[in-house]
C-alpha cells in the first residue's frame, strides 16, 4: 500500500563561519527522520539550506574582508560539505539568495499587505543583533540577551510591522487544539506559558537598506526582516515540488518562538496552509556540560569528528546517546566506548562471524528454499515506526539494538558451530539457523540503514543486497566477506 508523502526540514543555517556540532547534530537527526520514512515507502522531501541575508553577514563579511557575497559563498561550500561528510540526503538545499526565493518573499509579502495585516510604525525595543531578535522585558529582566548573556542595545526605529498581535488567542487556541503541532510536549508548554503570560507585540519586519538582503515591494530603501523572509525559505523550496503545506519542521529550542508562533501566524494571515509539526530538538552541549562557544574554547569541529572516527559512529552517538528531546552533552570518551562496544561487538562481530561462518561451510550461495523464519519481526517494525512518529528517535535506536542482540542471542543460543557437517540432520540444521541469522542481519541492517547508511549498505552488500524499501520476504542471499565496520581505535584524543 503506497504510504502518504512525508515532507521534512531543518532549520536553514547562519552561514557566518564553519558549521558547528549544534548544526550536524540537527541534520543527522533531520536525515535518519527522512531516510526512516523513505524505508517505510514513504515519498519523502528532505530540505535544508542556508540563511543568508542577514545584516550580521554583512558585519561578519566586513570583518574578515570579504564582500558579502564571497564571504557567503565561501561558508555556505563548507556547509555543504559538512552534508557530504555526513551523509545527509537532502532533495534540496536552499540559498535565500536565490532569486526563486526572493519571489516567493514578495508573494507573501503582498497577501500581507493586501490583507491590512502590514502596517508603517516606530518600534522601540531591546534588540540582540546576535539573535538578530527583540527580547521583552519578561524574556530578559537583566537587559542582557538570554542566549549571548551580552547587554540588549536599546532601539527606536521606523519601519513596517506585521499586526502578529491581533494573532494571538487563534495562535494559542491552534497550538492546544492540534497536540501534535508543537512537539514534545515541554516545549508546548513553554511556548503556551509564554503566549498566555504577556500580550504580543506587532513584529518589526523590516530593516533599513545597507544594499544586503530582500527589498520590501515598492520600498527600496527598505530590506526584509531577515526572520520573516527565512522563514518563508519552507514554502519557496517545497510548494513547487507538491510538498506544501504538512512539513515536519526541524529546529533547536532558541527558535522555537518563531517557528511555532510567528511562522504560523504569517502563514494563517495569509491565508496559506500551515506545516504539520514543529519538532523541537534538544541543544548539544560541551563535555563540560555549557554551551559550546568559541570565548570558552569548548566547541568541537563535526570535521574533526569524522576525520577521527567513522561517520556513522558519530552519527550513532548523536542518535542514541542524546535523547531526542532534551539536552546532552558530546562526550568524545563516550562516543570512542559506544563505537568498541555497541557498534564493533555487538553488530560488526555479528555479521562478521555469521556471513564468514556461513561462506566456509556452505558457500557463497544460500536459498530459502524450504526455510522456515524462526524470528519474527513485526512488532519491531511497529515499535520502530511508532518512535520514530513520536519523534524519540533515540528510543528508536533502543528498539533496534534489542533487535541486534536478539539476533546475536538466537546465535549463541543454536550454536550452530557444534552442528557437523557429517550428520546429515546437523548439516541441515546448521543451513537452517545460518539462513536465519543471515534474514535477522538482513532485517536489522535495512533498518540500521536510515540511521547508519554507510554501514547498512556496507552490511546489505555481504549479502547480495541493498538499501531501498523494507522488505521483510524471505530471499536467497549471495555472500562475500564484509569490511571491518568498526575498527579498534585508540584512546579520545580531544577533538
Ligand atoms: N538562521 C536561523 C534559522 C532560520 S530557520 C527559518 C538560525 N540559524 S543557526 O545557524 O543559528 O541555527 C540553525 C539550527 O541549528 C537551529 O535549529 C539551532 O537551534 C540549531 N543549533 C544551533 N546550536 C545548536 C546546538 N548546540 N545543539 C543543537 N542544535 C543547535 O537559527
Amino acid at each position: 500500500m503506497s504510504q502518504p508523502k512525508f515532507s521534512i526540514t531543518t532549520a536553514i543555517d547562519y552561514p557566518n563561519g564553519n558549521p558547528h556540532l549544534g548544526h550536524a547534530y540537527e541534520k543527522i537527526v533531520t536525515d535518519s527522520y527522512a531516510r526512516f520514512y523513505r524505508l517505510m515507502g514513504h515519498d519523502v522531501f528532505f530540505l535544508t539550506g542556508t540563511d543568508e541575508n542577514g545584516q550580521n553577514l554583512v558585519k561578519s563579511a566586513e570583518a574578515a574582508g570579504l564582500d558579502t557575497k564571497t564571504f557567503v559563498d565561501q561558508n555556505v561550500a563548507h556547509f555543504k560539505v559538512l552534508c557530504e561528510r555526513l551523509n545527509i540526503s537532502y532533495d534540496e538545499f536552499i540559498r535565500t539568495t536565490e532569486q526563486r526565493h526572493h519571489e516567493a518573499a514578495h508573494e507573501i509579502w503582498k497577501l500581507l499587505e493586501a490583507k491590512g495585516d502590514i502596517y508603517f510604525g516606530t518600534y522601540e525595543g531591546l534588540y540582540c543583533t546576535n539573535c538578530e531578535a527583540y527580547y521583552t522585558e519578561l524574556q530578559a529582566p537583566d537587559g542582557k540577551c538570554p542566549a549571548h548573556y551580552k547587554p540588549l542595545d536599546k532601539i527606536t526605529e521606523e519601519g513596517f510591522f506585521l499586526k502578529t498581535s491581533q494573532y494571538q488567542s487563534w495562535i494559542i487556541e491552534y497550538i492546544k487544539s492540534n497536540p501534535n503541532f508543537v512537539t514534545p510536549e515541554l516545549s508546548k508548554k513553554e511556548i503556551l506559558s509564554r503566549l498566555e503570560s504577556e500580550p504580543m507585540r506587532d513584529l518589526s519586519i523590516t530593516r533599513p537598506s545597507k544594499g544586503w538582503g530582500i527589498p520590501v515591494p515598492g520600498h527600496p530603501e527598505y530590506v526584509i526582516y531577515t526572520w520573516f523572509d527565512a522563514l518563508i525559505n519552507y514554502y519557496t523550496a517545497s510548494k513547487p515540488r507538491g510538498f506544501w503545506p504538512n512539513s515536519t519542521h526541524v529546529v533547536g529550542r532558541d527558535i522555537l518562538w518563531f517557528h511555532a508562533v510567528i511562522w504560523p501566524i504569517m502563514l494563517h494571515a495569509a491565508g496559506i496552509p500551515l506545516p504539520g509539526q514543529v519538532y523541537v530538538h534538544g541543544m548539544v552541549l560541551a563535555a563540560d556540560g555549557k554551551k559550546m562557544s568559541k570565548s570558552l574554547g569548548n566547541g568541537v569541529d563535526p570535521i574533526d569528528v569524522v576525520n577521527q572516527v567513522p561517520v556513522d559512529s558519530f552519527r550513532y552517538y548523536i542518535l542514541r546517546a542524546i535523547p531526542s528531546n532534551s539536552n546532552g552533552a558530546f562526550v568524545m570518551e563516550d562516543l570512542l566506548k559506544r563505537h568498541q562496544s555497541e557498534l564493533g561487538n555487538d553488530y560488526g562481530n555479528l555479521l562478521m562471524r555469521v556471513v564468514k561462518l556461513a561462506r566456509k561451510r556452505i558457500g557463497d550461495e544460500i536459498s530459502s528454499d524450504g526455510m522456515k523464519l524462526e524470528m519474527n519481526f513485526d512488532s519491531f517494525i511497529s515499535d520502530m515506526k511508532d518512535s520514530m512518529e513520536k519523534r524519540e528517535h533515540h528510543r528508536a535506536m533502543d528498539r533496534l539494538w534489542v533487535e541486534v542482540n536478539r539476533v546475536n542471542g538466537y546465535i549463541n543460543d543454536q550454536a550452530p558451530w557444534g552442528l557437523k557437517d557429517v550428520d546429515p540432520e546437523g548439516r541441515r540444521r546448521f543451513i537452517e539457523v545460518m539462513y536465519n541469522g543471515l534474514y535477522g542481519i538482513d532485517v536489522v541492517s535495512q533498518v540500521l540503514g536510515a540511521f547508519l547508511p554507510e554501514t547498512g549498505s556496507k552490511a546489505l552488500g555481504s549479502i547480495g543486497k541493498k538499501l531501498g524499501v523494507i522488505d521483510l520476504s524471505p530471499k536467497n542471499y549471495t555472500l562475500s566477506d564484509p569490511p571491518v565496520l568498526f575498527p579498534r581505535m585508540e584512546p579520545a584524543k580531544p577533538a
